[in-house]
């Protein structure tokens, strides 16, 4: 066994949703009468949902009562949710399949360590449910990235220290709270965006086996 653990993100790492989160919130902006781009959907990437609600009516200067807010939550999921139950193994991204066979192979074990609660559904859905040591999602924390809450309770599911953990992230805020939980960071995306990592990929494609043998050396 080696001492080295692997613990991923799933949205935006593992599958690509990043893109139906962005849908179904710019929907929601529309229908309140705002515009929301993809630059300041960044904002967004790796925060719980509620903290994503919070972010974009400050994006479109409205306040809106405790209920009226819940009610958008279940909308934005309702609608999230049925882009989600078209997805199949076709959605996972490059290089990802490859890469946790091979970890399999080496017997190196890996966590899902994700903010999101639908990660269950997505993973069976992409039929990957199965292949985790440890699933932590959004069910799971009370603290939202950039604490580091997910990942140590992901550490502590694999039995490894933080320091033997290799975190895989595409947002910002998974970056910190990798970083905060003293844990190895490799970001996927913009350098200019992500530079806190201590690796930055700039695509799935890029997390090859010999990137790999490298981390766990
Ligand atoms: C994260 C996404 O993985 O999960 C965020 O990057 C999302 O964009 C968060 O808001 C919560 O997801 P869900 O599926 O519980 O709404
Ligand atoms: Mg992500």
């Amino acid at each position: 066994m080696n001492k080295k653990a692997f613990i991923f993100d799933l949205d935006g790492v593992i599958v690509d949703t990043a893109k139906y989160h962005y849908l179904a919130w710019k929907n929601l902006a529309n229908d309140l009468g705002f515009e929301f781009t993809e630059k300041q959907n960044e904002q967004l990437k790796g925060v719980s949902r509620v903290k994503s609600l919070e972010i974009l009516l400050k994006i479109g200067s409205i306040e809106l009562s405790e209920n009226k807010k819940q009610e958008l939550l279940a909308e934005k999921n309702k609608e999230y949710l049925e882009y989600v139950n078209t997805m199949t193994s076709n959605e996972i991204l490059p290089g990802i399949n490859q890469l946790l066979n091979y970890l399999e192979e080496k017997n190196i074990k890996f966590a899902l360590g994700s903010a999101s609660k639908n990660a269950p559904l997505i993973l069976e859905k992409v039929g990957l449910f199965d292949k985790f040591t440890a699933i932590v999602d959004g069910n799971d924390v009370s603290k939202a990235k950039p604490d580091p809450e997910v990942f140590l309770i992901a550490a502590k599911k694999l039995n490894k220290n933080s320091n033997n953990c290799i975190v895989i992230e595409d947002a910002l805020a998974g970056i910190q709270a990798a970083n905060i939980a003293g844990m190895i960071s490799v970001a996927i995306g913009d350098k200019k965006i992500l530079h806190e990592a201590d690796f930055v990929l700039n695509n799935t494609n890029e997390l090859t086996i010999d990137f790999v043998k490298k981390l766990i050396k």
